[in-house]
């Protein structure tokens, strides 16, 4: 079955208190909140999960973490695992953003065994794609998109992707105002739920979610969820005020 996912990318913002106020915030919305059509999760720093988990409810609040190491364990000053992450309590992690690769040099095969190492620890995987405004102009995004993904990710098994979500986040619309139009992101979804279905057969890519990311706010996210393969969203800046994600949480 298919599911919806709001889901937020806090990036390196909030101290710990204000982190852990904004997850209440958004915890007691989400609690209050009837018949919503979507799950909700929130990623956050490092610092904050322990913090966080304790004052959301898991079951209706997931919670993510924004990166972690392509190593289980050793001298990696700085660098945080997945079965450190796990052993928080956090059920997710968002991989392959384009600020990772692009400012931390991830690559398609570094972020498999991310992917690998997340999911031998039981996190499900938030995984990010998406172009550059270049290659947009050039147009040949979707060969790009179609590596970032089967380079990271056909490795796994059809059981496997049930723990993936996709994130399509087209570079130029992040942070910039500039949201992709529905229509731009539909033709997107579609091709990455064709290429899944090339690989693994029709149900695990009717199964899969592929969200939206990139300026999408209360007053987008209705048109581009109303599209068939836009599932949702993966939400920065919107993310910060609990009142505007839930704008976007109940725009299903
Ligand atoms: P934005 O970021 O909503 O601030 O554009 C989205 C993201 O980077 O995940």
């Amino acid at each position: 079955m298919r599911k919806n996912i709001v889901a937020g990318n806090w990036k390196m913002n909030t101290t710990v208190p204000e982190g852990v106020n904004l997850a209440k915030e958004v915890n007691d919305a989400v609690a209050a909140a009837k018949g919503l059509k979507c799950d909700v999760v929130i990623g956050v720093p490092f610092t904050h999960l322990t913090a966080v988990k304790a004052v959301i409810d898991i079951n209706k609040v997931g919670l993510a973490a924004e990166n972690c190491a392509n190593h289980v364990k050793g001298a990696y000053t700085g660098e945080v695992s997945a079965p450190m992450v796990a052993s928080t309590g956090a059920n997710y992690v968002i991989l392959g953003h384009s600020e990772r690769r692009e400012y931390f040099n991830e690559t398609n095969e570094m972020l498999k065994e991310k992917v690998d190492l997340a999911l031998e620890n039981g996190l499900k995987v938030i995984f990010c794609c998406g172009e550059s405004l270049e290659l947009r102009e050039a147009g040949n995004y979707a060969d790009f998109i179609k590596a970032e993904i089967s380079e990271s990710l056909f490795h796994l098994t059809a059981e496997q992707m049930a723990d993936i979500v996709i994130a399509y986040e087209p570079i130029w619309a992040i942070g910039t105002g500039k949201t992709a139009t529905s229509d731009q992101a539909q033709e997107v979804h579609t091709m990455i739920r064709a290429l899944i279905a090339e690989k693994y057969g029709d149900k695990v890519a009717d199964d899969m979610t592929i969200l939206y990311g990139g300026s999408c706010k209360p007053s987008n996210a209705p048109e581009l969820f109303a599209k068939p393969d836009i599932d949702g969203g993966l939400i920065g800046g919107a993310s910060l005020k609990a009142a505007d994600f839930m704008g976007i949480v109940t725009a299903f």
